[in-house]
């Protein structure tokens, strides 16, 4: 089990951090391959204590080797002050010379020009320009000028190549999600960067054959921040209900999140583009809380577009608990829908609440 891939299904947030901190003791290294500090994972541990990257692979915090590849866009600062305030161990970390850095230029210019997307503003798309441009400043240009970074700068490519050819296994952790994704998403209201399992090979720089497993994580309902369409958008009270519940604020940016039903026709397109092999759902605990509150009893599913594009809806009633029989009812057409097995269930916000299947 050489390369695994963790990616995102939909518009990110489904909970990735969370489960990469579950899965990184299986492994020997974690990998960041795509997007900057726009990505903000949550991983809070047993005794409770909350951690937010957004640069680091989930594998740092346990202490083991951890890479950032080319296609990561690099705010040193951002890094610097992430390593301190976890108190992580820079000397485990190794980054690529050729990723890109963000500028004080590349923030000044999202500001101006990421309005109609509703960008995190970290200038990610300014930077991106620079780099497709060819005149963006990369880290081996940036330490030249004297820029200091902290972790240690190397050809990620080869390490990581070398690690597999020893038969180490390797998490590769996504950012953002499927459909912010800059050729498959809902452009122009995407990312600036590659988020399929493609990317793993074209950004850091291991050949296709490495990968045998995709682990695609969505939530039980969607979400999205930032602008662009959403056909499942829910726009009643009961919006407000799950985004409390469910504490759906980004991460990088506070911003409430929009809140809508669970899309499986998105999440089968991208199963079928990433070749997901396995599934890991999150969030429908948070129906548990809805059902015993006695704030919602029922869950729509969309599955099929109607002619105008419009989505048809399954139905399904809530569950007090995720063994009752409600929840697998509603996880058993969700398997059979998408051809592809759920093997984990998060249960919780902590990193151990999870329900292997
Ligand atoms: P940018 O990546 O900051 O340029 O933002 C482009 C779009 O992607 C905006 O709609 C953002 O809200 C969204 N986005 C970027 N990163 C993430 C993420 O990690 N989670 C969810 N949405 C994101
Ligand atoms: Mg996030």
């Amino acid at each position: 089990m050489p390369a695994t891939v963790i990616i995102d299904l939909c518009f990110g947030d489904s909970g990735k951090g969370k489960c990469s901190h579950y899965l990184a003791p299986k492994f020997d290294a974690g990998v960041r391959f795509n997007g900057g500090d726009n990505a903000g994972h949550t991983i809070i541990t047993d005794d409770n204590k909350k951690f937010i990257t957004h640069l680091v692979p989930a594998s740092l915090l346990l202490d083991k080797p951890s890479f950032i590849s080319p296609g990561v866009l690099i705010n040193p600062e951002v890094l610097s002050l992430e390593l301190h305030k976890n108190d992580l161990d820079e000397s485990l970390l190794t980054i690529d010379p050729n990723c890109p850095v963000i500028t004080e230029q590349h923030l000044q210019k999202d500001l101006e020009t990421g309005v109609k997307v509703g960008t995190t503003g970290r200038g990610i798309g300014p930077c991106m320009s620079d780099q497709v441009n060819r005149t963006g400043i990369r880290v081996r240009d940036y330490l030249k000028n004297g820029g200091i970074l902290e972790g240690t700068v190397d050809n990620t490519g080869k390490k990581l190549r070398a690690l597999l050819k020893q038969g180490k296994n390797i998490l590769f952790e996504g950012a953002q999600g499927h459909f912010l994704d800059l050729w498959h998403g809902t452009y122009p209201y995407v990312t600036s960067s590659a988020c399929t399992v493609g990317a793993v090979c074209t950004n850091a720089g291991i050949p296709p054959q490495e990968i045998n497993r995709v682990i695609g994580v969505f939530k039980a309902y969607s979400t999205r921040v930032g602008n662009g369409p959403f056909r499942t958008e829910i726009t009643t009270l009961l919006a407000d209900q799950i985004r409390e519940v469910g504490k759906e604020y980004g991460s990088t940016t506070g911003r409430p999140r929009r809140i809508g039903w669970l899309d499986l026709e998105m999440i089968r397109e991208a199963c079928q583009i990433n070749g997901v092999t396995e599934l890991i759902i999150t969030k429908a605990d948070i129906f548990s809380e809805l059902c015993n509150r006695n704030l919602s009893n029922i869950i729509n599913v969309a599955y099929r577009s109607l002619h105008n594009g419009q989505p048809k809806y399954q139905q399904f009633e809530t569950w007090k608990d995720l063994y009752c029989k409600q929840f697998l009812k509603f996880i058993s057409f969700v398997e059979d829908y998408l051809q592809v097995p759920i093997k984990h269930i998060s249960s919780g916000p902590k990193t151990s609440d999870m329900i292997i299947v």
